[in-house]
């Protein structure tokens, strides 16, 4: 959701770095690109709309020792090349991830102080207003001009009588990281430069001035503010995809390295006595996330019932704090977000911290905002993950979360089963010929519906979402038993009705489904983990049989095979899985 990303180098091209960086930062927004560059010759600023790309021979042009970029998630403003960042004026020009609620008022102000406004977009207030406090003293002018801001922003600014970068933070990410090179700053660790070796995490309302030399960290009103330095290796995120054609089909042959992975980090990591205690004594459990992190939410929710006896709910996020859920000082939060940045998923936890829950934070991003809410930790070892469409993380939360779920039972046993079935994805992994089958279906399809029961179900909702968001087709994850309360209305022979059974105890009613679809001359593909469902239902649906598990543990299956079912469908229909259109990997909006 943007990604704002500077450096200031004692050697090296700052210009040339920058753009690498918006390459790797691409995941957070597509809309346009920009960068401004201090060179001899003062600040040069070139953007584009579009990919990042777009912005490369440009930028190949540009040579300094310091410099800032921006990628665009549009919020205010179309993607164009005037609503572009860095936004530029007098001395300054800056790039912004975040949104300015007031900005209106602020522009009204501006405009009636005689600025002129070149772009659409809430950010250009921000340098306008800079323009107006700035008399001398830069970090004076910082602080005045964000004290009227009211929203979110990370920020990076450069002005002409400074040789580094001024940033500022408050409820949007940014780290700042120092190495052998100089000091960057980065809307994501996984982004940062390959030579950053440590981290600090401003907090909210710190101002940071940034040389290649050295940075200072201030609060709010500028009083030094001491904040802890982190080695990290960025060299370990910055991977690339490989020999795949996408990070989509990379990081789902991931998927098996994050089970194992997120069992290691579990024992070696967590604080498994606190954790147990939260979980034993918890007189509810609320899990929540948006996106494919709630879907998540939703299987698990099986594996609390089953194991922990507690009454166990999955909210969205987005919704949490509009709904009224009883917290006690016993109830336990299970914060689950791939990022850790999700605004909604942040906002919402750190509402139900202060009402007296103990907040955990299931997450693939250590450092993140969540885990700075959350009492306790539970890392999702997926590593860096670039496809927009959320894929290994997904798994690798289900895997955590199953862990949780087990601590009052027989934890051990629960880690085997988990490797055990990590290695039937990579079983599923080499042969896909099925995907193609049901992928080709998808793609002659107007929608395709999801269908399941119980945990089969929960699955479907979260296919449902893959194949939307990058395939663009209209698709709804349903329970199969309410197929006949509406959904059958819309089946003819130009849909299909994807139908999961993984749980025997459940089959038989979920093959009536099946046959009230095929009856409709609605099209029908299988995903099965029963050979005896697979045999049955072979004449009426195009069937894939995936590798035999129990029901409570067959998602981690299911769902890989149907994101591969999402990724061919996609790349069939020439879109880019990686990048769906008007989508970004990180919300840090509400
Ligand atoms: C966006 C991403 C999804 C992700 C969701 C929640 O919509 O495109 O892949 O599931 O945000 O993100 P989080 O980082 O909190 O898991």
């Amino acid at each position: 959701m943007c990604g704002i990303i500077g450096v200031a180098l004692r050697r090296g091209n700052a210009a040339a770095e920058v753009y690498d960086g918006l390459e790797r930062l691409e995941y957070r927004g597509y809309d346009s690109a920009g960068m401004s560059v201090k060179t001899d010759g003062g600040t040069v600023t070139v953007k584009r709309g579009g990919r990042v790309a777009n912005l490369k021979d440009s930028a190949a042009g540009l040579s300094g020792n310091v410099a800032t970029g921006h990628t665009r998630w549009a919020t205010h403003g179309e993607p164009s090349d005037k609503n572009a960042h860095p936004h530029v004026a007098g001395k300054f020009s800056i790039v912004h991830n975040g949104i300015i609620e007031n900005y209106r008022e602020l522009k009204e102000e501006r405009l009636k102080g005689g600025a002129e406004f070149v772009s659409d977009t809430d950010s250009e207030v921000i340098v306008r207003l800079l323009n107006k406090d700035y008399s001398g003293d830069l970090l004076a002018a910082g602080a005045a001009t964000v004290k009227r801001l009211k929203g979110s922003y990370a920020l990076g600014i450069l002005c002409e009588d400074f040789d580094g970068i001024i940033a500022v933070k408050y409820k949007s990410p940014v780290v700042v990281g120092f190495g052998e090179k100089g000091i960057a700053l980065c809307s994501d660790i996984p982004a940062l430069p390959e030579w950053v070796s440590a981290v600090c995490v401003p907090e909210d309302g710190d101002i940071v001035s940034i040389s290649a030399q050295s940075a200072s960290f201030y609060d709010g009103e500028l009083q030094p503010a001491n904040r802890v330095r982190r080695p990290i290796f960025a060299g370990q995120f910055n991977c690339g995809r490989g020999d795949y054609p996408h990070y989509m089909l990379k990081e789902i042959h991931e998927t098996e390295r994050t089970v194992r992975d997120t069992c290691d980090a579990f024992f070696r990591n967590v604080d498994v006595k606190r954790l147990t205690d939260y979980v034993r004594n918890a007189d509810r459990i609320i899990l929540t996330g948006c996106g494919t992190a709630y879907n998540a939410g939703l299987v698990a929710k099986r594996f609390f019932s089953d194991r922990c006896g507690v009454f166990c709910q999955v909210e969205i996020a987005s919704e949490l704090r509009y709904s009224p859920v009883h917290i006690t000082g016993s109830t336990l939060v299970l914060a689950i977000s791939q990022s850790g940045e999700t605004a909604d998923t942040v906002e919402a936890v750190s509402s139900l911290k202060e009402a007296g829950a103990h907040v955990v934070a299931v997450t693939n991003c250590g450092y993140s905002a969540i885990t700075r809410v959350a009492h306790l930790t539970v890392p999702v070892c997926a590593g860096a993950e670039v496809c927009v469409a959320a894929t290994k993380s997904y798994i690798g939360q289900l895997a955590a979360l199953y862990l949780i779920s087990n601590l009052t039972s027989d934890i051990f046993a629960a880690r085997k089963k988990l490797l055990e079935v990590g290695g039937k994805v990579g079983e599923l992994l080499k042969g896909c010929g099925s995907a193609d089958k049901i992928a080709k279906e998808c793609a002659q399809s107007s929608a395709v519906f999801f269908l399941g029961r119980g945990a089969d179900y929960a699955v479907a909702v979260e296919a449902s979402l893959k194949l939307k968001e990058i395939s663009y087709i209209f698709s709804d994850g349903y329970p199969a038993g309410e197929l006949k309360h509406g959904t059958l209305a819309l089946i003819d022979e130009n849909t299909l009705s994807v139908i999961i059974i993984c749980d025997e105890s459940l089959a038989e009613k979920c093959e009536n489904a099946v046959s009230q679809v095929a009856s409709r001359k609605g099209k029908v593909a299988v995903i099965t983990s029963l050979e005896v469902v697979a045999e049955k239902l072979k004449d009426t649906a195009a069937v894939w049989k995936i590798p035999e598990c129990s029901a409570q543990l067959s998602p981690f299956v299911s769902a890989v095979a149907l994101q591969m079912v999402a990724y061919k469908t996609a790349v069939s229909l020439g879109r880019d899985p990686d990048k769906p259109r008007n989508l970004a990997k990180s919300v840090t909006v509400e």
